[in-house]
């Protein structure tokens, strides 16, 4: 699939409303946003909906110029529940194929809505490979009957990916990760590449609007590096356009939320002048290894911490 170099998160963070974020799909399709990153877990994929069926009947663009994304929750794992979840988002989003379709998050652990980051769910439980490819090949089952052209996974880790990708019929075209200069993750986005599996970067400004319940004191806001800061002060651009422009030169597609600023976006992240290698590698080496969307809400009774949930021991943690 050709992929556009950026696109437009939707996940309004708890603080932009469905109306919010739909307006700025509209605003961003006319300005010519072909890529936009949507979730069923986002709660308004029917307004963004709206706007899809709008601007594709208007003639602003064609239905198949656009790249339209979405994902399975963590609740729709079960047998049959991955295409009951599929037909709802195209439903809402008015279309009768996905282009992407992610796994939001590799295991069924569910949690309400804006819970406590200290809430547990009894009945979640660590990765399983099995289990996972349960849900794997109803995803691939989507493929075979053309609802979805492409399917991914997020929030993975290499440990997990080594269990999982020799036992998938259609392996994953996507991975969306975490990815900005503060958490740069180098072994899993050198993976994907190495797999040929192309790295879409999520909160790629560092999320300066994420929700409370995803903050811990010791984040480091990537738009607030004085490595950043620095070479944004030397082009004359804003530290968020510097983190995108790191991105798109890295290999990834970032997909930015912006209500406010995603005319800037598209066009300065590719009018301006593109980083240096010297640049490059600075930011390179101003890594911090700070994520920011730790998952607490996704830990089973009896895990040790959020460091769980990523495998940083190099294997799978849980079992
Ligand atoms: N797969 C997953 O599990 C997962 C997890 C998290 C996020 N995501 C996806 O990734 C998307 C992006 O992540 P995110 O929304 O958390 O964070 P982000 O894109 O890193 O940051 C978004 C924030 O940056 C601000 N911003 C954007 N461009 C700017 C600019 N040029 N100058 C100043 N501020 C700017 C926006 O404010 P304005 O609105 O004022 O421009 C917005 O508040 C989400 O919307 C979602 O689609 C996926």
């Amino acid at each position: 699939m050709n992929i556009p170099k950026i696109g437009l998160g939707t996940f309004g963070s708890d603080k932009f409303t469905p109306k919010q974020v739909a307006d700025a799909v509209k605003g961003a399709v006319e300005y010519g946003y072909r890529l936009f990153d949507c979730a069923s877990v986002y709660g308004n994929e029917d307004l963004i909906g709206k706007v899809f069926e709008e601007v594709t009947e208007n003639g602003t663009v064609k239905r198949e110029e656009l790249v339209i994304v979405s994902k399975v929750w963590n609740d729709m794992h079960g047998k049959g529940d991955v295409l009951l979840s599929c037909a709802k988002s195209l439903r809402d989003l008015r279309i009768n194929y996905l282009d992407i379709y992610f796994v939001h998050w590799p295991f069924p652990n569910y949690h309400a809505p804006g819970c406590d980051i200290d809430a547990r769910n009894p009945d979640s439980r660590p990765f399983l490979a099995d289990e996972f490819m349960a849900c794997w090949q109803q995803m691939e089952r989507l493929v075979d009957m053309g609802l979805v052209k492409s399917i991914g996974m997020s929030n993975m880790t290499v440990p997990k990916l080594e269990a999982v990708l020799k036992l998938c019929r259609i392996k994953p075209a996507f991975i969306e990760l975490e990815l900005h200069p503060a958490f740069q993750q180098p072994q899993l986005f050198d993976y994907c590449l190495d797999k040929g599996i192309q790295p879409i970067g999520y909160c790629p400004i560092g999320s300066p609007n994420r929700p409370e319940r995803d903050r811990t004191p010791d984040d480091i806001a990537a738009a607030e590096m004085p490595e950043i800061i620095e070479i944004a002060e030397a082009h004359g651009l804003h530290p968020a356009v510097i983190c995108l422009k790191w991105s798109v030169q890295t290999g990834a597609v970032p997909i930015p939320f912006s209500v406010n600023n995603y005319k800037n976006n598209i066009d300065l992240t590719f009018s301006t002048n593109p980083l240096s290698d010297t640049e490059l590698l600075k930011i390179k080496q101003a890594d911090r290894n700070c994520r920011l969307v730790k998952g607490h809400v996704f830990l089973w009774e009896g895990a040790k911490d959020w460091r769980d949930l990523w495998d940083e021991d190099g294997v799978i943690a849980g079992w």
